[in-house]
């Protein structure tokens, strides 16, 4: 954590934090009260889809063992459980997320809706980890919430060409993406007015302080969701409210900071439906099924490693 940390803020021309540092356990529970907010559409559009086509999924991925990379609470995948237990398809579940507390109390609360079902969490990093999933039997590999999107276009990339190395021809992965869409309704999700989305931000500077004894005052900092058009992602900043001098002494690094200078702590890339063939293909998967919500705000889409 340490090298990491030296190494993203004192990044030229922009500081930065990678997005894993937000999830101790006050930032998971920061995040999943994001996912309650209104104006943070993904999760209820994500959720409706899965809804809709739970079964449609687990029996066109013919799979008996489930992994979840980036789960979380798994809540939304619960439908999926739910689906493959009323067939009797699935043998294991097998969650992967950075976050030990959340990861724990998720599996614990699956293994007691789901009684005989193998239940193995692994605490990890999905850009790292990938060799730590199980094998065998028939895979569905899932990444929801949008997730990819805090992946650059080359971690993308990457990243999922990792996913299908780690798979068999014949297995499959369900991928949620966020669509791009109206402006002013992307920078609202992203800066919600209760100020959760804030919070969640700033708290990356608390895990630094607590982690690296680090002495950022996190009153000095402000949220702020940033639109890339070019690159047609949100971008979410810190920005200093004034000039201040932080040490970093975990990482033996001293910064001074200018006045509204900023450092970017998350990128959520929206897609756009046409691409996902373009993005999945590459790197060995071809889609079976892409399906919207209503109102085409974000995309599930199936597609299987090809052989
Ligand atoms: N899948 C859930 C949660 C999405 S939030 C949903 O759809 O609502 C992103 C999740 O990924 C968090 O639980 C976070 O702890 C986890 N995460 C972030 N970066 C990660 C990484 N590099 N490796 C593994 N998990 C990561
Ligand atoms: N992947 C989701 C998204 O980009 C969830 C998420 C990650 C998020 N980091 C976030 C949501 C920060 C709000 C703020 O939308």
């Amino acid at each position: 954590m340490a090298e990491n940390i030296r190494r993203t803020l004192t990044d030229s021309p922009q500081r930065w934090l990678s997005p894993k540092w937000f999830y101790d356990d006050l930032g998971s529970v920061l995040f999943d009260a994001i996912t309650r907010v209104p104006e943070y559409y993904p999760t209820a559009r994500e959720r409706a889809i899965l809804l809709a086509r739970a079964d449609e999924i687990v029996v066109a991925s013919g799979a008996d063992t489930l992994v979840e990379l980036g789960s979380g609470t798994s809540d939304k995948t619960r439908l999926l459980l739910d689906a493959f237990t009323a067939r009797g398809q699935l043998r294991r579940f097998c969650p992967l997320d950075v976050s030990a507390t959340t990861l724990a109390t998720a599996a614990e609360a699956i293994g007691a809706e789901h009684p005989g079902l193998d239940v193995q969490p692994v605490v990890g990093d999905f850009l790292h980890d990938l060799h730590r999933i199980p094998t065998g039997g028939r895979r569905l590999v899932v990444f929801l919430g949008g997730t990819i999107g805090n992946l650059t276009p080359d971690e993308q990339a990457r990243f999922l060409r990792r996913v299908a190395d780690a798979l068999v021809p014949g297995d499959s992965l369900l991928l949620g993406t966020d669509l791009v869409k109206d402006t002013a309704r992307l920078l609202t999700a992203y800066d919600d007015p209760v100020g959760v989305t804030a919070a969640f931000n700033r708290n990356i500077l608390a895990v630094l302080n607590r982690e690296l004894g680090a002495d950022f005052d996190l009153r000095a900092w402000r949220h702020e969701a940033r639109w890339d058009a070019a690159g047609e992602r949100i971008e979410m900043h810190l920005v200093a409210r004034e000039a201040q001098s932080v040490r970093i002494p975990g990482a033996r690094l001293d910064l001074k900071l200018d006045e509204g200078e900023s450092i970017q702590t998350e990128i959520s890339s929206k897609f756009r439906i046409e691409r996902l063939p373009s993005l999945l293909g590459p790197a060995g998967f071809s889609v079976d099924s892409v399906w919207c919500d209503p109102d085409g705000d974000v995309a599930l889409t199936l597609a299987t490693r090809t052989g």
